[in-house]
């Protein structure tokens, strides 16, 4: 039988409250609010948020996997991006849908493609050594804003393939002036208030970008003329050199805009991610011995279920979002033209029907040798899914495992404080309110440091599902 609730589109229910308080209380305390709603209303339910219209949230592995795998060209998630026009562009790979997406995603697949992660491991770990080198001993220290430092470094040798010089200097100063006002709290409310588009007209912020522009243009100029272009393999001479299915080159507004999308996509999400680690990992100083040793007999079976179990438990995006290009049935409901599904990475990676005693940090539950489960491709979402996954996820995932071997062989880590740290909300990321801070020790035993090759990708990052439209 027919549900009546497929007549006419609806919305599912949600809170009364004015679209103004859910936006700033969402803009605020998002897991906190999607926690409460789901208590009250269930699996799927309404919110309104300023300038973003009518979001449906879901916590509902199938219709995850029906998002996930449904056609593309209803299910818009570049225009349900729109927030992100002002730093990114408007030929960001996360803000296009349909045709262009594809064309740009296709081009840029390669560049990531799991194997290549290799390359980056030894840039990964020198940058890590000679950061996690200079870090105090012994006094209360924020790892958070290092960690930032850290793989901003990494993002911006492996997307340029050079780190010196006067023009990277410049670049990444600017980036993290940049970084540092699309994080301030205020200017966040500002963005939702005015929306994208107007904020790209203020003068203040224009200027913020064109400093940063500068040595951007600058260097593809320099690099599309560079006589070794053919012979380097750094993300930027790859995109460079690949070419759109009519045989035309990248335009230099096209790559500025997927640059910046790399360089900033990129870095602020692995360095949470990293933090996140680091604060769980120092509340359960058994699961720290047990990754300590393991890393130092050169397995890495532990590694990636922390890195997996890290990224369950604080996902650094909370959520993904798709804005419906018709009417559909998702769900179980039929769902109005505009309004936006959103898949709850947080709500879905609380479940306890798939993970019994959410709250906890475990990484065991992800090594199947020892009862755990495989991350599921609808029930673990840290970096979205489908024709949308993540680009960057082998590339995250692989500096995770890098940086945390080199500082689990390097330093011992003890909490600052006993109490685990509040999610705090930076932007669109998710953060630890005091900011990973510890104590940072050094290792009673000199061990010896095995190389990085050792390190394989393969076992933990799941194929990417290539849908292709219906
Ligand atoms: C722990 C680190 C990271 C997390 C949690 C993360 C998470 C995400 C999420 C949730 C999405 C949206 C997926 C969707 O809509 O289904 C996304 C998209 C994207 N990410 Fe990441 N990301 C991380 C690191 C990276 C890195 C290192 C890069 C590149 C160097 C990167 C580049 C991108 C790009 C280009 C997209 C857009 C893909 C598209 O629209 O086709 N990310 N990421």
């Amino acid at each position: 039988m027919q549900d009546a609730s497929f007549a006419t589109p609806a919305l599912p229910p949600g809170p009364r409250l004015p679209r103004a308080v859910q936006s700033v209380i969402w803009y605020r305390r998002a897991q906190w609010l999607m926690d409460q709603c789901r208590a009250r209303f269930g699996d799927m339910f309404t919110l309104k948020i300023a300038n973003e219209g009518d979001w449906v949230l879901t916590a509902d592995p199938d219709t995850i996997k029906q998002v996930f795998t449904g056609d593309p060209r209803l299910l818009h998630a570049g225009e349900a991006n729109r927030i992100l026009l002002p730093v990114l562009g408007p030929d960001s790979v996360l803000l296009l849908d349909d045709a262009p997406h594809l064309r740009q995603r296709k081009l840029m697949l390669p560049a990531f493609h799991g194997e290549r992660m290799q390359r980056y491991g030894a840039l990964m770990a020198d940058v890590a050594a000679s950061e996690i080198e200079r870090w105090p001993i012994g006094q209360p220290y924020p790892l958070r804003p290092r960690m930032q430092a850290m793989t901003l470094e990494i993002v911006l040798r492996a997307v340029f393939g050079v780190s010196e010089g006067a023009r990277m200097e410049e670049l990444r100063g600017e980036l993290r002036r940049l970084l540092d006002v699309v994080t301030d709290p205020l200017r966040g409310i500002a963005l939702l208030a005015l929306g994208p588009e107007r904020i790209t007209r203020v003068p203040s912020f224009r200027r913020e970008l064109e400093r940063v522009n500068g040595p951007i243009y600058a260097e593809i100029a320099d690099r599309r003329t560079a006589a070794d272009l053919t012979e380097r393999d750094d993300i930027m001479s790859l995109l460079l050199q690949a070419t759109h299915e009519d045989g035309s080159p990248m335009s230099d507004s096209e790559l500025r805009d997927e640059l910046v999308t790399l360089l900033i996509a990129g870095h602020e999400t692995t360095a949470n991610a990293l933090a996140w680690a680091v604060e769980r990992l120092c509340r359960h100083p058994e699961r720290m011995g047990r990754l300590t040793e393991e890393v130092r007999a050169g397995e890495s079976t532990y590694l990636q279920a922390t890195i997996q179990e890290t990224l369950r438990l604080r996902p650094v995006i909370s959520i993904v979002l798709r804005r419906l290009q018709e009417p559909m049935e998702l769900g179980g409901r039929l769902l109005p033209a505009g309004a936006s599904i959103v898949p709850s990475i947080h709500l879905v990676h609380r479940r306890p029907d798939i993970y019994p005693e959410p709250n906890e940090f475990r990484p065991e539950r992800f090594i199947e040798s020892e009862g755990g489960r495989a991350p599921g491709t609808y029930t673990w979402i840290p970096f979205g899914g489908g024709i949308r996954r993540c680009l960057g996820a082998a590339f995250a995932q692989f500096e995770m495992e890098v940086v945390l071997r080199e500082l689990v062989l390097r330093r011992t880590l003890a909490p600052s404080r006993p109490e685990s740290e509040r999610v705090y909300r930076r932007a669109i990321t998710e953060t630890p309110r005091r900011d990973a801070e510890v104590l940072v020790g050094r290792c009673p035993v000199t061990a010896a440091v095995a190389s990085t090759d050792a390190l394989t990708t393969a076992a933990m990052v799941p194929a990417e599902p290539e849908a292709t439209p219906a």
